[in-house]
């Protein structure tokens, strides 16, 4: 756990961070929009579920994360844009299958009905299928980078998004732990793959356009692998403590479905303690960096406090 105290670590007020994950919105709808087939192209039941799901409101966290980052080394927003929409299709895919009747079995993602309620389980199945294989695209296309960088990226998120560690790896272990009583190890494992993994992928993107060395890229990795740990217990936190309209998802559903989070290991307390101390870890894994840390340690922040 950390060894300086929260307020001893790097922290300002989140105006330039609200500002800096406006624009970041806006830049990376744009990019998805131009990938995106028009919903009018045939077959337009896949495009318009496609697009229903990815435009639907999402706090856009992890292209934010990328391009954060890749600003830190000085990365031009052109060559971060393909790179952020693709996190952002394999998120929003990996949503559309976790809401499934056969996974999470959730009706309201985003604030509206989730894509199998709206469009039916088959179309949503192949929703999730198709941004993921397009989000592969977008980095193989992107010419503002080498063809070495693209295949590096491609390899990168492939691997976050899999299994033996990554992604799918993570649901797949959600699926097993419930109604079980895990430990907090096997807990943070399940964590650190369902979220945490795609979560490092999109900074260790940014450091790998931006041309980072290998320390900046180490150090970014064990930043972001603590992030995406604290996004985790968050949202396990979130779902305890906030109501569905804010939340735009079905509050209490973790406690339903007995799943392994912090909050039920621990309390509401205890785990809102190791969120803290798991963000202050986070900060202290940017302190090798010489460059600007201020806009990474405020997403930090965000995660930690972030309300939906
Ligand atoms: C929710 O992610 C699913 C998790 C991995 C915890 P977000 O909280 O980033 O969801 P959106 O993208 O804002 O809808
Ligand atoms: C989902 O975790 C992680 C994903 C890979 C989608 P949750 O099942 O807790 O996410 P929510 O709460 O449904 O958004
Ligand atoms: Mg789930
Ligand atoms: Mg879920
Ligand atoms: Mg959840």
């Amino acid at each position: 756990m950390s060894k300086k105290s929260g307020s001893q670590l790097p922290r300002s007020g989140s105006f330039n961070l609200q500002k800096f994950l406006a624009a970041k919105t806006v830049a990376v709808n744009e990019a998805l929009d131009r990938f995106l087939p028009a919903e009018k192209c045939k077959p337009a039941t896949i495009h318009r579920a496609m697009r229903y799901s990815l435009f639907a409101g999402g706090k856009r966290i992890r292209p934010a994360i990328l391009m954060a980052v890749g600003r830190t080394f000085g990365a031009s927003d052109e060559s971060l844009a393909n790179s952020s929409a693709a996190v952002e299709m394999i998120h929003t895919y990996s949503l559309i299958h976790d809401d499934l009747p056969a996974m999470d079995d959730d009706e309201l993602r985003r604030g509206r009905a989730t894509c199998h309620i709206q469009f039916g389980e088959a179309t949503a199945i192949l929703a999730g299928d198709v941004l993921q294989t397009l989000a592969f695209k977008s980095m193989a296309d992107d010419e503002t980078l080498s063809a070495e960088t693209r295949v590096r990226l491609v390899s990168l998120l492939a691997e976050a998004s899999g299994t033996p560690a990554g992604m799918v790896a993570g649901q797949q272990l959600d699926l097993d732990a419930e109604g079980k009583e895990l430990s907090i190890g096997e807990i943070e494992t399940i964590h650190r793959q369902k979220t945490g993994a795609l979560i490092s992928a999109a900074a260790v993107a940014g450091a790998i356009i931006a041309n980072a060395t290998n320390n900046e890229l180490s150090a970014i990795e064990n930043y972001a692998v603590k992030l995406g740990l604290l996004f985790q217990i968050t949202d396990d936190l979130l779902d305890v403590t906030q109501a569905t309209e804010t939340l735009g998802k079905t509050a209490g559903k973790d406690a339903a479905a007995e799943k392994a989070t912090y909050p039920a290991h621990y309390g509401i307390e205890r785990a809102m303690a190791m969120a803290s101390a798991v963000r202050d870890e986070a900060c202290e894994s940017l302190t090798s960096i010489e460059k600007d840390i201020t806009l990474l340690a405020e997403l930090a922040d965000f995660v930690l406090h972030r309300t939906r």
